[in-house]
């Protein structure tokens, strides 16, 4: 197995590059504005699988509905499910709840200061503890997340990714070797900056197909100014949805009939959406088509006016909602797509993340 390192002065002129580069061209995003733990921890849980742009609207509504960890810990799980009502991977709001739950309770309401320390957390692995570790306390704990590894792999000439901890293929990289570079090169005085920059670096200039080499501040460096098979992406699966809206007007108030999930449910349970009419054959025409990925599936959903509840089969989950109360439900992403797309939900505030 290759184990590459850096010449100590090949890593010095890494580092300072990378973070004069950083220094300049860093996005502009609100958890960078602040040195408040809590609010780091919750960008980073956030920013686990989703997209900057995605994280940013929920953060903003997120911090204003919970300001401190105890107003998080203190508050009912619907209201927080309903706050994260969007991102998806809803596990992760329930991990955030239950974090500041023990936070208040065990640590006097302090975040631990260590990457160790935050691994105790639920819902807070290698990644994550290093980005708060480094971001909020200042620990020299590197993170590698896909991108990083983009990017020490393309700097290395090692282009493959080596398959677990052990197993010898020539010429790559396995996880160990991978973190043990990012924990080289690290700069001890700016950790934090430093492992922001590289996420940076690989979200915005190494990008998997078409790197932007002419851009980039550690090109000089670079073995393979880009040079670097991505894994081919497993082609996912594709599945037809059918879902019904159904609406009434009663005392004045206009109301959409939802679904509850089961609380047992191993997705998102306990959460809002609309019912499903499953194996049903449409012979009107959906009012609405749309796509939605939910982990490896994309889901193909038409969703069709029902004129009455009575025509679903009865079941207990099953009530009519206010829409003036959807936006302070735990609904499921699809189901809040849906109610945006067709004007029944109000759109979160836009431009948030210039507070
Ligand atoms: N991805 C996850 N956390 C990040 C951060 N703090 N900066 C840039 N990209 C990230």
């Amino acid at each position: 197995m290759t184990k590459p390192t850096f010449s100590s002065g090949r890593a010095e002129e890494f580092r300072a590059n990378l973070l004069a580069w950083f220094d300049v061209y860093q996005r502009d995003l609100p958890w960078r504005r602040t040195c408040d733990p809590y609010a780091i921890w919750v960008s980073e849980i956030m920013l686990q699988q989703t997209r900057v742009a995605a994280v940013l609207e929920h953060y903003a509504i997120w911090m204003r509905r919970f300001p401190t960890i105890e107003a998080l810990a203190a508050a009912p799980e619907e209201q927080v499910l309903a706050a994260w009502s969007g991102l998806g991977y809803y596990r992760r709001a329930r991990f955030l709840h239950r974090g500041a739950k023990t936070v208040v309770a065990d640590y006097a309401g302090q975040l631990p200061r260590t990457a160790a320390g935050l691994r105790e957390l639920p819902g807070i692995g290698a990644y994550t503890s290093a980005a708060i570790a480094s971001i909020a306390f200042g620990e020299a704990v590197a993170v590698v997340d896909g991108n990083v590894e983009r990017v020490l792999l393309r700097q290395t000439g090692c282009c493959e990714r080596g398959v677990g901890g052990s197993t010898a293929v020539r010429g790559a990289l396995n996880g160990n070797a991978i973190q043990g570079l990012a924990t080289q090169l690290i700069a001890h005085a700016r950790p934090g900056d430093f492992n922001q920059a590289m996420m940076e670096l690989g979200a915005t200039v190494c990008l998997p197909k078409k790197p932007l080499c002419l851009q980039c501040p550690v090109a000089g460096s670079c073995r393979t100014r880009g040079e670097h098979p991505t894994a081919a992406r497993q082609p996912g699966v594709v599945a037809d949805a059918n879902v019904a809206l159904i609406q009434r007007k009663k005392n004045g108030k206009d109301e959409v009939f939802l679904e509850q999930r089961p609380s047992a449910a191993s997705v998102m349970p306990g959460m809002w959406e609309l019912p499903r009419l499953d194996g049903a054959t449409l012979s009107q025409k959906p009012i609405l088509n749309l796509r939605h990925a939910i982990m490896q599936t994309t889901f193909r959903v038409s969703v069709v006016e029902v004129r009455s509840a009575s025509a679903l089969p009865k079941a207990a989950n099953r009530q009519w909602i206010a829409l003036s109360d959807l936006s302070g439900l735990p609904l499921t992403g699809l189901g809040r797509k849906i109610l945006l797309r067709l004007g029944l939900l109000a759109r979160p505030e836009q431009n948030l993340q210039r507070e």
